[in-house]
């Protein structure tokens, strides 16, 4: 296999070019007699996009996935909408075309993260629609001292209230969605496993999850910006209030007061975040996005500390399949 890069000016994606790979079988032995090569390439640029595979179906990008990573999870504890196409693929989101997904790093609010993210291209929209990119390590040196620093060494802690399926539908998904399972107990489970706190409520289930706001790679040893609390701040509009019932009063903070429905999210010593240093730090990480179309077959993988990525609005028909190890 050959690499370059994908775009001159930029660190990353490197693009790494296969073999002849005329079909999905081909693709996916390519995939396994290549893989710690991949991986190696990942966790260290940080994303690597294959172009020049073929990929059919969703079967075949799980296959492929399972060739470089035979360890795929399940999107349990997740809060954007997707369907499951193949066994631990899911659709990349389901959110409306017209809306951007802002750069995060993949469940970094939940109990389990992973290390990898695949996404698979199995049908170009016609206009828009990139699965942008940055890289987590710029994002962090060129973030304000001040702002840096209270995220570093506070923490910050996402704080959700998850409705439930039973009663009247919320925001987002339900508890029961949240967590695949119709049963208070798997929640409960999944929710001590990874060290969150919560409260079954009227309305549903509130959760509390401490987290770390900047990691260090494992790997490459560098710091890394890691979060995603300008998605989850209530007084900063995201996609998460833009399906649901936007103008549900249980929503809104200011009237609903502990019972509001959504999201928030806080420092770790339980102080507020200032809405303006969070749209600061949209606009820093916005200022390292890299964004390319995507092309038929595309399979591009993402080490999920190095780097952040998002989706632009989009029209016509778009088929971007994932997939988390
Ligand atoms: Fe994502």
């Amino acid at each position: 296999m050959q690499t370059s890069w994908l775009l001159a000016d930029r660190s990353l994606p490197i693009l790494i070019h296969p073999d002849t790979c005329e079909d999905d079988r081909a693709s996916i032995t390519w995939a396994a007699q290549k893989s710690q090569h991949i991986k190696d390439l990942v966790s260290d640029v940080g994303v690597a996009l294959i172009r020049g595979l073929r990929v059919s179906s969703a079967e075949a990008f799980r296959a492929i996935c399972e060739a470089i990573e035979p360890n795929l999870q399940p999107y349990t504890g997740g809060d954007s909408p997707r369907t499951g196409v193949a066994d631990k693929v899911y659709t990349s989101t389901e959110y409306d075309a017209s809306l951007e997904v802002l750069l995060h790093n993949e469940l970094s609010y939940a109990g389990w993260s992973p290390n990898l993210i695949f996404f698979g291209c199995l049908q170009p929209s016609l206009t828009g629609g990139e699965t942008h990119i940055a890289d987590g390590r710029t994002i962090y040196e060129r973030m304000p001292p001040r702002i840096r620093t209270q995220f570093e060494e506070k923490g910050i802690i996402y704080l959700q209230h998850l409705w439930d399926a039973k009663g009247e539908p919320g925001i987002g998904k339900s508890w029961q969605e949240t967590f695949e399972t119709e049963e208070r107990e798997e929640a409960e489970r999944y929710l001590r496993t990874a060290g969150m706190d919560w409260e079954w409520t009227d309305y549903g289930l509130r959760t509390r999850a401490a987290k770390d706001a900047v990691l260090v790679h494992p790997k490459t040893d560098q710091k890394c910006w890691w979060n995603q609390a300008d998605q989850w701040h209530r007084d900063i509009a995201g996609v998460k209030t833009s399906f649901g019932a936007s103008d549900d009063a249980r929503f809104d903070p200011a009237s609903a007061g502990e019972k509001s429905l959504g999201n928030h999210v806080v420092y770790g010593d339980g102080s507020e975040i200032s809405a303006d240093d969070l749209m600061t730090v949209r606009q820093v990480s916005a200022s390292v996005e890299v964004k390319f179309p995507w092309q038929q077959s595309d399979v591009m993988i993402i080490d999920n500390i190095l780097a952040m990525h998002g989706r632009k609005p989009f029209t016509g028909p778009r088929r971007v399949v994932v997939a988390m190890a």
